[in-house]
């Protein structure tokens, strides 16, 4: 792409949305059968009851060019007009190349910038962010931001504490130039991070810390470990000052929120959250009993299908937040205004 600010005024609208999910489902009592589990209390424990895994020769990438294609779609888009091509990941198929330059190539987005972000399940609202900043700074016209996770390929099948929580998924939103006079769009984000607690959700091996080479690792270092109760202790406290400080900033009551899309990690997480913003269950949409945690694809995948459920209508104030490895978190104010 090449992007020159120019003086017209433009806001970024969300036109598409998108997703893609493997055909393998795998049960809570699937996993019975792989670790010493059971569905009463993975079920109770979070909300999950199944999850999706990806084929042994598939990665994160076959995932989103699936997704990508049927977003262009829905955005009648010709691949060559996407200027920027942004895919939050917590599992790329490589640590580089970026997996956002695979896909672009190979749905045809041959003039598109493409770069990864790598801000666990928060990932989807710093791209939001991200493609929201190069469209109002007149830098770009079309972002596609495109989630992409293949978490089961980096997941200890043998760890019960985290395997029964993770999930596939690619899905994301088109996000496109619009006269400021005609929509309304993005109204802000607060997004933060805090490194402290980086070691509470890690993959240890395979970067330059512990790098492969010199391996051989048990395998568990290359997979995601996870000191369950801090997260869980962290995200119920982010996911309500996140969305607090949001509001407040943007002189916004809870009230005019009509739907509360927020990262698919646990039920019980949402529900304390929802509880203390003052959301009423009706209208926040989850899916994760069906899809488990798909980390940076969980929030447009849940949008899709509110959308779908018929809680997601042209004009509805959306709020989404998210929180995940980082630690990070991030929420955003969005009107849904697709034509
Ligand atoms: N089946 C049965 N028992 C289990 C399982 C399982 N799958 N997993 C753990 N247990 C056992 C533990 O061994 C422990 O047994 P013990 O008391 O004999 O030692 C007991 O259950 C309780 O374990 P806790 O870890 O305290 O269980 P908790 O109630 O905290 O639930 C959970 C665990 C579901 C992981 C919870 O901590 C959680 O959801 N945390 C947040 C996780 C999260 O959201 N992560 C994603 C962040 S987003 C991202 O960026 C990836």
């Amino acid at each position: 792409m090449i992007g020159v600010r120019n003086g017209a005024r433009k806001r970024a609208r969300l036109v598409a949305l998108g997703a893609e999910v493997p055909e393998r489902i795998v049960t809570n009592e699937d996993m019975a059968k792989m670790v010493d589990t059971s569905d009463e209390w993975i079920y109770s424990r979070t909300g999950i009851k199944e999850r999706r895994f990806v084929a042994e020769d598939e990665a994160a990438s076959d995932l989103a060019v699936r997704a990508g294609i049927k977003i262009l779609a829905e955005a009648e888009m010709d691949p060559l007009e996407v200027d920027v091509l942004i895919v939050p990941t917590a599992s790329p198929d490589h640590i580089f190349p970026a997996t956002a330059t695979l896909v672009a190539n190979r749905i045809g987005a041959h003039r598109a910038a493409a770069f990864d972000i790598l801000a666990g399940c928060t990932g989807f609202i710093y791209g939001l962010a991200q493609g929201t900043a190069l469209i109002e700074s007149g830098l770009a016209g079309n972002v596609l931001v495109l989630g992409a996770e293949a978490l089961s390929k980096i997941t200890d099948q043998t760890d019960r504490s985290t395997c029964i929580l993770f999930g596939d998924a690619a899905a994301g939103a088109m996000l496109v130039a619009a006269p400021e006079d005609e929509v309304t769009g993005f109204l802000g984000f607060e997004l933060g991070a805090d490194g402290s607690g980086g070691q509470d959700l890690v993959v240890p091996a395979g970067g330059s810390r512990m790098p492969a080479k010199d391996g051989p690792y048990e395998a568990a270092l290359s997979c995601i470990q996870m000191n369950g109760r801090e997260v869980f202790k962290f995200a119920t406290r982010v996911m309500v000052e996140s969305c607090t400080k949001l509001l407040e900033a943007l002189e916004m009551h809870v009230d005019e929120i009509d739907l509360l899309v927020a990262h698919q990690a646990n039920q019980r997480i949402i529900d304390h959250a929802i509880s203390r913003l003052g959301i009423p269950p009706e209208k926040v949409f989850n899916n994760l009993e069906r899809y488990g945690n798909t980390s940076s694809a969980s929030i447009p995948l849940a949008m899709l299908e509110a959308r779908e459920a018929g809680m997601l209508s042209p004009g509805d104030m959306t709020l989404l937040v998210g929180f995940g490895a980082g630690l990070t978190w991030g929420s955003t104010v969005m009107r849904y205004e697709p034509t």
